[in-house]
């Protein structure tokens, strides 16, 4: 068996910052509160009908792809990882080929659907896939652009405020090294509260889990079934969040999901070089490095100017880590994301 190395790294965030302060304009919400709750000052966002999803993560698979010293048409097999995917479908890994001018090599092109922790199936997919041989250039993309799909009113102001755009992708090979590379990966689900982080409508659900009355369906067979008038008179079309109940899990879950996989390669929190969490929440990540019992030089954190970038954000991190000299060879990096599904998982790679 093989084992998974990552062999480059990229990410790209777009040039357009947006301070807490241009929030405030646009809701009922203050710096203050945004700061103290989640940590964020700022985020960024792409540039309207030039910028997308697939188009951020394209640029940053070009320097992940670079850094792996090979070229773009050796990869053969693209993850994408996204919850603001272009489309419906088609999804964005078969667009990412072809903003990545690569179609002609037909490589499959796989989307994950895991929100937050999308990054971290993505990884184990990958994985699985390397160490059997399958594939030799593993191309894994988490990329975002939310800014194009929030409630800007203040009625989505707990959820809005905290997102932002952005991507990150890595290129992963086979090694035959020892003890090193992707040591394992942990995933979980839970869908009792599939619907406490979600964007519902427009969907074609049909009112079958939450009940009809809430969505205004009419008796009309098909056709207004995906978007109702109701949801559009009501602006039922964002995402929402039951934030508490999200915070609550995800302080659990996460040093859960740490501490499994630390088992499972018999090793201890304080053998961990390097945490990077999901940046959901600087307060979420600050109470999991408590429990940890790591320095704060032990965690890499960012959401105070990238916001929750969702899948992307912890390639973004772990890119952000690794240009800052803080990951290095022989090094335990532990990654770890909680979110909407519910979904979480963890991975330990000694670099
Ligand atoms: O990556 C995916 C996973 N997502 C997360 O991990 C998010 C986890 N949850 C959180 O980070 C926090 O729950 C939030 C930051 C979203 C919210 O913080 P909170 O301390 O849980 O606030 P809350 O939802 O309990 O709301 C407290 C108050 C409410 O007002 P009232 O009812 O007390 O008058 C909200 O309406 O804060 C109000 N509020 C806001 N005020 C100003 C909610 N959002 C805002 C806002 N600005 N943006």
């Amino acid at each position: 068996m093989f084992h998974t190395k990552i062999a480059g790294l990229g990410y790209y965030v777009p040039e357009r910052i947006v301070p807490n302060s241009e929030l405030e304009n646009l809701m009922d919400t203050t710096d203050a509160w945004i700061q103290e709750r989640t940590g964020i000052q700022e985020r960024r966002y792409g540039k309207l009908h030039q910028e997308t999803t697939t188009t951020m993560g394209a640029r940053a698979a070009e320097i992940a792809i670079e850094r792996a010293g090979i070229q773009k048409e050796d990869i053969d097999f693209i993850i994408f990882a996204t919850l603001s995917p272009d489309y419906f479908f088609p999804g964005c890994g078969v667009l990412l080929q072809r903003e990545m001018k690569i179609t002609a090599q037909e490589m499959p092109a796989l989307d994950v659907r895991n929100q937050c922790s999308g990054f971290i199936y993505g990884l184990s997919i990958a994985d699985q896939f390397i160490k059997t041989g399958k594939y030799k250039n593993i191309l894994l993309v988490g990329s975002e652009m939310q800014s194009m799909g929030l409630d800007y009113s203040t009625r989505g102001r707990n959820v809005s405020v905290i997102f932002g755009d952005g991507a990150g992708a890595v290129v992963l090979q086979p090694s035959l090294e020892e003890n090193s590379g992707i040591l394992s990966t942990h995933l979980h689900a839970d869908g009792t509260y599939a619907e406490e982080l979600a964007f519902i409508n427009p969907g074609c659900h049909g009112g079958y889990h939450l009940g009809l009355e809430r969505f205004g369906y009419t008796d009309q067979e098909y056709g207004g079934i995906f978007l109702t008038e109701k949801m559009w008179q009501e602006q039922d079309i964002f995402p929402n969040m039951n934030g508490q109940l999200v915070f609550k899990t995800a302080v659990t879950k996460f040093p859960e999901v740490i501490h499994e996989a630390l088992k499972a390669n018999d090793l201890k929190s304080s053998d961990i070089s390097l945490l990077i969490p999901h940046q959901a929440n600087l307060r979420i990540s600050q109470f999991v490095q408590r429990q940890l019992g790591l320095k704060d030089e032990q965690v890499w954190n960012n959401i105070q100017r990238y916001g929750n970038t969702t899948a992307a954000s912890v390639p973004i991190a772990l890119t952000e880590a690794w240009e800052a000299g803080k990951v290095n060879k022989g090094d335990l990096v532990c990654l770890a994301a909680f979110g909407s599904g519910f979904t979480w998982g963890s991975a330990l790679i000694r670099w």
